[in-house]
């Protein structure tokens, strides 16, 4: 498949993670936990699907980028489990929120290792 393709999905997936994540820890009331945990849940299997078939099409010298790239992903899909069972700990999960996507930015655009 066109690498572009993957890259749009993966962005996209990316963002709308990121967006519904946000909701989740704005707003964690059960009228919401079962379609935001369905839609985090279908979002991060897309970065991963679109970010390995990136990963399989180009060509890098390194993997240690990736391997940061996949913790982080983890990371933010378990915060919307977490905004829903510690609702009191919001803030807490905002921050932990901009670390992970600054650290995974930071990897993908610098690829220190
Ligand atoms: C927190 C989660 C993630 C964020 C915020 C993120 C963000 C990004 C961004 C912004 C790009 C640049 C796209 C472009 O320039 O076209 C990118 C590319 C890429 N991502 Fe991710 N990503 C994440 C997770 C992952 C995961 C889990 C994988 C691997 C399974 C992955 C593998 C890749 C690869 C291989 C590229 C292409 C790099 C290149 O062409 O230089 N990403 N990602």
């Amino acid at each position: 498949m066109n690498p572009v393709i993957y890259s749009v999905v993966h962005v996209l997936s990316v963002m709308l993670l990121v967006a519904f994540t946000f909701q989740a820890i704005a707003a964690p009331v059960e009228a919401n936990r079962k379609r935001l945990s369905m839609l985090t849940g279908i979002l991060v299997l897309l970065v991963f699907v679109a970010g390995f078939g990136l990963f399989a099409k180009g060509e890098f010298e390194s993997l240690g980028w990736v391997v940061v790239k996949v913790v982080c992903a983890f990371v933010l899909a378990a915060l919307t489990p977490m905004a829903f069972k510690r609702p009191e700990r919001s803030g807490r999960l905002v921050s932990v929120a901009v670390v992970v996507l600054a650290v995974a930015i930071y990897m993908v655009y610098f690829k220190p290792f």
